[in-house]
């Protein structure tokens, strides 16, 4: 199955590098959101994040009006008729997805592959929403996507092997390395990722240490890149919790509950990154 053109839904962090990431593979990509201003930053952070390669001369600045050229915005879903896969990145809210996954089923093709970014979201039940549930499937990209090796592929219960064998395959098109996994919450990456977070946070709010000595112990300790507040910061804090409601809701287990201090923080707006303060302060 050739697959030549993408439609990227979600201009936000992930969507956004998700199309840099197919436009530096050589795609036609139509990065599609609700709102031009979402669009327009979109398109900022793509065009900041190919400056980081060009400045460490992974990509000459020729290529990167090349890449740019690839991508071109719009906020009419329709655009995602004729693509040969379509990439959802939207809010990991379930209601918002499943919402817009009936809207795009009455748009694509037959032959489209159906993806979805979420981070721990059912992949069939997410799949259940559309006509052909086999070509549905999850392609969980890690943040930052234009660094970040990893496509977690997740199968639904539905998703056929064509479908699996043409994403494994995209995904190293891309330059990715493709591990499959199964549907079941948080799939690997986030099952095992968040509650190290959520202990992070506990870890804060209890008083065990600093927000700094904290990280400072995953750092140099296990060799992380970063801390794990710091991380949930680049991830969004309210991500983190998203992502903790869905554990502790489909898992059943208390073991999965978020930490008092992460709801307060969403409560508060307090996002990380994206909001320019969360854990520490960004500006
Ligand atoms: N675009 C292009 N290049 C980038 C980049 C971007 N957006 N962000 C970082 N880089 C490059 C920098 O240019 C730099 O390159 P060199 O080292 O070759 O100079 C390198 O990455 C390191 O960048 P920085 O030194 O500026 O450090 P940083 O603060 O930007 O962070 C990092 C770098 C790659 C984020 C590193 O800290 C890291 O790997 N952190 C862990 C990230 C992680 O765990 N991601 C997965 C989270 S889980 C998830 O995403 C899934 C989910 O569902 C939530």
């Amino acid at each position: 199955m050739k697959i030549s053109s993408v439609s990227v839904i979600g201009a936000g962090t992930m969507g956004s590098g998700i199309a840099q990431v197919f436009a530096q593979g050589e795609l036609d990509v139509a990065l599609i959101d609700v709102e031009a201003s979402y669009l327009d930053r979109g398109m900022t952070t793509i065009a900041k994040s190919l400056d980081r390669l060009v400045r460490k001369e992974v990509l000459s600045s020729g290529n990167k009006d090349k890449v740019l050229s690839r991508i071109h915005t719009s906020t009419d879903l329709n655009e995602a008729k004729g693509s040969g896969i379509v990439i959802e990145a939207v809010f990991e809210n379930e209601g918002v997805k499943t919402e817009l996954w009936k809207q795009v089923d009455g748009i694509v093709g037959e032959d489209s592959i159906l993806a979805t970014n979420t981070s721990s979201i059912s992949v069939t039940r997410l799949g259940a929403n559309v006509t052909r549930p086999e070509r549905f499937i999850g392609m969980h990209f890690m943040n930052p996507v234009a660094v970040m090796e990893l496509v977690e592929v997740i199968r639904g219960l539905e998703t056929n092997d064509e479908t699996t064998k043409a994403t494994l395959e995209l995904c190293e098109k891309l330059g990715k390395t493709p591990v499959e996994v199964n549907d079941y919450p948080g799939f690997v990456s986030n099952r095992v990722l968040l509650p190290m977070i959520n202990e992070a946070v506990y870890c804060l709010m209890e008083g065990v240490a600093s927000r700094e000595s904290i990280d400072t112990v995953m750092k140099l300790g296990m060799a992380h890149p970063m801390g794990p507040l710091a991380l949930a910061d680049l991830i969004g804090v309210d991500v983190c919790l998203d992502i903790m409601e869905v554990l502790h809701r489909d898992l059943g287990d208390s073991k999965y509950r978020p930490c008092p201090l992460l709801k307060k923080m969403v409560a508060a707006g307090r996002l990380g990154r994206k909001s320019g303060r969360g854990f520490y302060e960004y500006g």
